[in-house]
């Protein structure tokens, strides 16, 4: 793939949304109004929204098609075992459980298998997942190989795991429950995790008879990301790939959100039969009876489509390509960002961006409301907002912003106004000032913080 080359969109246009287009003194109305936390923006003052990939991507006109088959059954919908059939024939694991989204799947699995003071390790946890393994009062911990932590590397597999520290941890006094992957790896760039690491994270796991599971939302982007970079991968298809992943796991928990290509949905799934009875009992209690978990059977219709659409090499090529293309027209106007470039999206390089910014002005949140203010570009800080030190992170975080594409959404041009919006900030980037926190909630603060520029103004 050329990043320079326009990236072909494999369809065309049947449904068209307006966009809006706020005016700079909308802009700055909005960020007062929104305590400068642009989770709090509405979306009809919004230009380009790339605060997430989540959710946020267009469905096919076959999927469209499929949610006019749902059989609104309580319990035993048609949808349910298309579902089901779908999500076995894709992992091969057995049980599977469906969930609102991939936070629910995780509460799931993490409700059944952790203990206060267990450790869970994982590549690097994203926000959800994090939380949810301090929700029962367990460790999180991340061991990703140093070049992850390095935004300069053009290491290819910055998702994998460091096998020495795992070792480390799982030889250590501390009750594992289970070892998390997490594909790709989100935190860290949208970084792929190669099948011969997830290999030896399986030996190392099998020696300490220990549980693996993959974070597989999105799996298809790390399979073809794996594809071109992994010796002997290239000829294998997206499923291959994807399957040779899942042989070494014992389960996943996925946000279909993301390569389910859904607006909303996920799952939880497993070989361990006793622990997917566990599940099912918290299944009922929190999300629903174990044929819908919490969605309206249509939307397990949907998700059955979306899995199988997310394999297709000419999307996946065009999915990727965008992100490249973004990343490509933002080299030309030397913004820095994490390098190689992910899957889901670009990660501007906030050290480099505002080298003037020390930690406690918040460089990350002040680059992202300079993004929305130029441009009225959503964007979303990963730095040390969303991941404030803790012995997960146990100071080591890349201070990023990311600009995530949603699938199918946005076209070329429309990611080349970003690219303009951002080459503008990045031009005065000497004059952008500091923000601090005026309201801290306790848990995963990026989302309802308020926020004060440091100048008063
Ligand atoms: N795991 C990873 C790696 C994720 O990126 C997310 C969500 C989740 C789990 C939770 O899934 O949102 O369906 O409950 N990430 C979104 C993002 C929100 O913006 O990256 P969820």
């Amino acid at each position: 793939m050329d990043p320079e080359e326009l990236p072909f969109e494999p369809y065309r246009t049947k449904v068209v949304e307006r966009i809006p287009n706020p005016t700079r003194e909308d802009r700055e109305r909005a960020l007062q109004r929104a305590h400068f936390n642009l989770f709090n923006l509405r979306s009809d003052e919004i230009r380009v929204d790339l605060l997430t990939d989540s959710g946020t991507g267009a469905m096919s006109d076959r999927q469209w098609a499929a949610l006019m088959v749902g059989d609104e059954t309580y319990a035993g919908s048609r949808n349910f075992a298309r579902f089901e059939e779908t999500v076995r024939s894709i992992t091969g694991f057995p049980h599977v459980l469906p969930a609102h989204q991939g936070r629910a799947a995780e509460n799931l699995l993490f409700s059944a298998l952790c203990r206060p003071g267990d450790v869970v390790p994982n590549n690097m946890h994203f926000d959800t997942t994090q939380a949810h393994v301090l929700n029962q009062r367990a460790r999180p911990v991340n061991l990703a190989v140093p070049e992850a932590y390095d935004a300069t590397s053009d290491f290819p597999f910055k998702g994998n795991m460091d096998i020495g520290a795992l070792e480390s941890a799982l030889s250590g006094p501390d009750h594992v429950p289970l070892v998390m992957v997490t594909i790709t790896n989100n935190t860290g760039g949208g970084q792929p995790v190669s099948l011969a690491n997830l290999r030896e994270v399986a030996r190392v796991t099998r020696a300490h008879r220990i549980p693996l599971y993959l974070d597989m939302c999105r799996w298809a982007e790390n399979a073809f990301l794996v594809r071109e970079r992994e010796p002997g991968m290239h000829e294998r298809s997206i499923a291959e790939i994807g399957r040779a992943f899942f042989d070494l796991a014992d389960g996943a928990t996925m946000s279909a959100k993301k390569d389910g290509l859904v607006n909303i949905g996920g799952f939880v799934a497993t070989r361990d039969s006793a622990l997917a009875e566990r599940m099912k009992e918290l299944l009922i209690l929190y999300e629903g009876f174990p044929t819908y978990g919490g969605l309206a059977r249509r939307d397990l219709e949907a998700i059955a489509v979306g899995l199988h659409e997310a394999m297709d090499l000419e999307y996946l090529a065009h999915r990727i390509g965008q992100v490249r293309f973004l990343a490509e027209r933002l080299a030309r106007h030397g913004v820095p960002f994490l390098r190689p470039v992910g899957g889901h999206g670009v990660y501007l390089d906030v050290h480099r961006f505002l080298p003037h910014l020390p930690a406690d002005d918040l460089p990350g949140q002040a680059l992202a409301v300079e993004i929305y203010r130029e441009g009225g570009v959503r964007t979303v800080e990963i730095g040390a907002i969303m991941f404030p030190t803790t012995e997960a992170t146990a100071g080591r975080m890349l201070e990023l912003v990311r600009l995530a594409v949603p699938r199918r959404t946005y076209s070329a041009s429309q990611l080349a106004y970003v690219a303009d919006v951002i080459g503008r900030v990045y031009a005065r980037r000497a004059a952008i000032q500091g923000f601090e926190m005026s309201y801290r909630p306790e848990r995963l603060p990026h989302f309802t913080a308020h926020f004060r520029p440091k100048s008063g103004g």
